[in-house]
């Protein structure tokens, strides 16, 4: 049986997460106005911010406005909703019931809504539902499939196969809705996209240029292809999606240029590989391609976040041997946002030339920037980039996701839910009898070793999940990977059910 969870829209959690944010350092609360639905579910209708009449400090503490209260009941006296429940925050602490929360159940029925929030930004939201006898919180799934975010799958998606089937964020949309309000000049000439250079450089803390483009292979093949001359080698892990998945991209992009894959340890490229492959090279030899670039994935294709000192390392040998450093960033923010490291301190700080920076995987329609640290390279950068077919006559409509992706943190608001929704899911499987975590959590991708009948059996009741590595019929390490839209209800039914199929075979 899934866990009974809570329904409300994408829209009302941001409400709430907004209250959180604002009220922070103290704690926000509210009313929850819904009725419950078939299936031990509740759906929420409304959410009601309310003052923090606690006493203070209210940095630990909150009471809901009794004529809040008072008035929603009056209200909803001719209604088929009525208070379902309540929402508050834990400023610097988890989404968790605390002894205080335990101790304030004086009506079992109502459920709670506890927002994490940590610096002022609001983290995960979970749902909970006092015991009938209000000695304890249980865990409620939360379902953020209201009406205004229908997403495929419904109340029982367990959808692991890849943050690309993550949905868009509606701060997203609406940036485009609202570009598309009038006419713009074509070709990257509107406000959208040139405001996009001081936002980045912003960010980045340093003047940038930013190119933006579509897809990942267009910003990884355009990036590479202006380091690069075609007599070059682009060194890159040997999972790395420049030498694997792009089709040969890259090479024809630069004309001609070689991909060469180098060993990595999950992901990231070992040091003496590099060193040994460029000792090997033949520079100077007219018979043999040059060495030109090295390209970076992060975070990795094994969810593993490259340290600054890591990253400096590799970017130490490359330019020892003259190479320019290339990074391909699809799940950039996830890399920021696990490593609280600055976009500086992960990208031209430690030697980065050109990023490849992601937003697709992490809440754009279709967008991705690249972003150059070496202002040199510019000029050539717009002629390949017209020429990959990537300047887009209505470019706002790109550049106006990207503007609302970095806008407020969203980015990293974002990346920190997928993120959030790993570890929860590796503390999870933890407990799993034959279950052992391939790598570390770090990021938003889990490699999961278990039993054969166990995986078997996640795919048969509805999981979905690719194997890895997927060419390899014989292996029993699956790949799950965590969105932004991943809520924690679709964590703990994933959990549950391996939980279920591990006792069964035991
Ligand atoms: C590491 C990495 N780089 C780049 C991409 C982007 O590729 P696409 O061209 O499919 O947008 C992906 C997508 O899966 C990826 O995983």
């Amino acid at each position: 049986m899934s866990t009974p969870s809570v329904r409300l829209s994408l829209e009302q959690l941001q409400t709430i997460e907004r209250a959180a944010e604002a009220a922070y350092p103290e704690e926000a609360c509210g009313l929850l106005i819904g009725r419950s639905a078939p299936g031990g579910a509740w759906r929420v209708s409304a959410v009601e911010a309310s003052a923090n009449v606690a006493e203070p400090p209210r940095t630990r503490r909150f009471e809901v406005d009794p004529k809040l209260r008072l008035r929603l009941e009056r209200e909803l006296r001719e209604s088929p909703d009525s208070i379902l429940g309540v929402y508050h925050s834990h400023p610097n602490g988890r989404a968790e019931p605390s002894e205080t929360d335990i101790s304030m159940i004086f009506e079992p029925h109502m459920i709670w809504l506890i927002t994490a929030v940590a610096d002022g930004r609001a983290g995960a939201t979970m749902a909970y539902k006092p015991t009938e006898d209000g000695s304890a919180f249980r865990p409620l799934g939360l379902d953020l499939g209201g009406k205004e975010t229908e997403r495929v799958g419904g109340t029982d998606r367990m959808d692991f196969r890849s943050d690309n089937v993550a949905s868009a964020a509606p701060e997203i949309v609406d940036a485009v809705v609202e570009a598309s309000r009038s006419s713009a000049a074509p070709y990257g000439g509107d406000p959208w996209t040139l405001g996009l250079e001081p936002a980045f450089s912003e960010l980045f803390e340093t003047p940038v240029k930013v190119f933006p483009v579509v897809t990942g292979t267009a910003a990884n093949s355009v990036a590479v292809a202006t380091l690069t001359p075609p007599w070059g080698v682009i060194y890159a892990g040997r999972a790395a999606h420049v030498e694997n998945d792009e089709c040969g991209a890259p090479e024809f992009m630069t004309g001609g240029a070689k991909v060469t894959g180098i060993d990595e340890r999950f992901g990231k490229i070992v040091p003496e590989a590099l060193e040994a492959a460029l000792a090997a090279a033949g520079t100077g030899e007219v018979h043999w391609s040059q060495p030109a670039c090295l390209s970076l994935t992060q975070s990795t294709e094994m969810g593993q976040i490259y340290t600054p000192d890591e990253l400096a390392v590799l970017t130490g040998i490359a330019r020892r041997h003259a190479l320019a450093v290339h990074m391909d960033g699809a799940r950039f923010a996830n890399a920021v946002a696990g490593s609280g490291k600055s976009p500086a301190d992960l990208t031209w700080r430690a030697g980065v030339d050109a990023l490849s920076f992601g937003a697709t995987k992490n809440g754009a329609l279709a967008a991705e920037a690249i972003v150059l640290f070496d202002d040199a390279r510019a000029g050539e950068l717009a002629f390949r980039h017209k020429r990959a077919g990537q300047l887009l006559s209505k470019m706002r409509f790109v550049s106006a996701q990207l503007a609302a992706y970095i806008a407020d943190g969203l980015w990293l608001r974002l990346a920190e839910q997928a993120n959030r929704q790993a570890q929860r899911l590796a503390h999870g499987l933890e407990g799993v009898p034959g279950a052992s975590l391939a790598v570390p959590a770090e990021a938003n991708e889990l490699f999961v070793t278990l039993p054969r009948a166990v995986i078997d059996g996640l795919a048969e009741a509805g999981v979905l999940f690719y194997s890895w590595p997927e060419t390899d019929p014989a292996t029993t390490t699956i790949r799950l990977v965590t969105r932004h839209d991943t809520d924690p209800g679709e964590v703990d039914r994933l959990v549950e059910t391996a939980h279920r199929l591990a006792a069964a075979a035991a």
